[in-house]
């Protein structure tokens, strides 16, 4: 990934508004193909104000933002804005449109015609759960608001842009929705090797789907760039890892991956076991669906076929483990790593 040339990228880019206010400073930034960048940072600090750079609804006050590398400010806005989709926390829904006809509004602007246009409607419907034949005939306000937001992800995947902008997309869904959405969203990216810049303000987030984290600081400023494991292992700064929080050991376990060696024998568990994940499968995910289950186990699989089982009290072990064998939680100040495309210098530098 690192010889790869950046989809998108920020060059010294700046945003300040009439007001005076600098949302976003001097930023230089590059978004990798088929990576899904998360952006995380307080309120006010210039996620969104980035975000929307990028589809030029904020042109910014000097530098440049670079889309295969051809400057964005001269390209047409409306072309521009066919290319990259884009969803937002409340959606942005027509109200007096279908679920159907909300999901098709791209390729009718592009003049698909109906057949093809209604094929890639029911599909995509699909991959984001929603039955095509009873969902894509409600309207909006006949949703629930997670469904809503399916809605919208369809919308902004409906003519496969290279490109997708998130703006605290799952911000409106229960945590437990949030949790199901996240993990169903990274597998339809993953699979349509979509590049997305995803901004939220919950650091949880932003680990669980981010291939890389930019922590963003007030005004702008990038105080971390770093796959998730190494951004809660090693805070580039106080400021990071004040940012991170106490619960970062907790989040570092959220990360970690179901292998054979967390589990016990199939026959060792009887008829006690309904749900299943995969070999792989995150700690997180294999806590969800045991907290589903009802039962006090569940079935691993690999490929398909059950290979063992893993019970509460084997997860529990594996996440001690896996504690255990986690760097120390010493901040090293402001770790060199040479070569590394991604690293920038953090707040706390000099
Ligand atoms: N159109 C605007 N005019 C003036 N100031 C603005 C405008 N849009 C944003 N700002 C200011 O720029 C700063 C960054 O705003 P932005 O919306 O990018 O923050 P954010 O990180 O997305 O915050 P949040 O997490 O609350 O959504 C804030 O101080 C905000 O008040
Ligand atoms: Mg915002």
């Amino acid at each position: 990934m690192t010889s790869a040339e950046p989809l998108i990228r920020f060059e010294g880019v700046s945003k300040t508004f009439p007001s005076g206010a600098t949302a976003v400073g001097n930023l230089d930034l590059d978004v990798l193909p088929h990576e899904l960048l998360a952006l995380v940072g307080p309120s006010g600090c210039g996620k969104s104000t980035t975000l929307r750079m990028v589809n030029r609804l904020v042109e910014p006050t000097s530098g440049r933002v670079l889309l295969e590398g051809e400057d964005v400010a001269t390209s047409d806005p409306v072309r521009l804005r066919r290319r990259i989709g884009y969803v937002i926390q409340d959606v942005g829904l027509f109200p007096h449109r279908t679920v159907a006809q909300n999901v098709a509004t791209v390729p009718g602007l592009l003049g698909w015609d109906r057949t093809r246009t209604r094929q890639r409607v029911s599909e995509l419907l699909e991959v984001v759960g929603l039955d095509p034949d009873v969902h894509g005939r409600r309207y909006p306000h006949e949703l629930s608001g997670g469904e809503r937001q399916r809605v919208g992800v369809a919308r902004a995947l409906a003519v496969d842009p290279p490109v997708l902008l998130m703006d605290e997309p799952f911000g409106a869904v229960d945590p437990e929705g949030r949790r199901r959405l996240q993990v169903e969203f990274r597998r339809i990216q993953q699979d349509l090797g979509t590049t997305v810049m995803f901004v939220t303000h919950d650091i949880d987030e932003a680990v669980r789907l981010g291939d890389r984290v930019v922590v963003l600081g007030r005004g702008g400023v990038v105080q971390q760039i770093d796959d998730p494991v190494t951004l809660l292992t090693r805070p580039a700064s106080a400021a990071v890892e004040q940012f991170i929080g106490a619960g970062r050991s907790v989040r570092l376990l959220g990360l970690g991956r179901v292998s054979a060696a967390d589990l016990v024998a199939s026959t060792d568990l009887g008829a006690r076991t309904e749900r299943s994940v995969p070999l792989g499968a995150t700690y997180d995910e294999a806590f969800a669906a045991l907290a589903t289950s009802g039962m006090d186990a569940i079935t691993v699989t690999d490929d398909g076929r059950p290979v063992g089982g893993l019970r509460a009290a084997d997860l529990v072990a594996a996440l001690r483990r896996l504690a255990e064998s986690a760097p120390a939680q010493e901040p090293e100040v402001a770790p060199q790593t040479p070569g590394s495309p991604g690293h920038q210098p953090s707040l706390a530098d000099g």
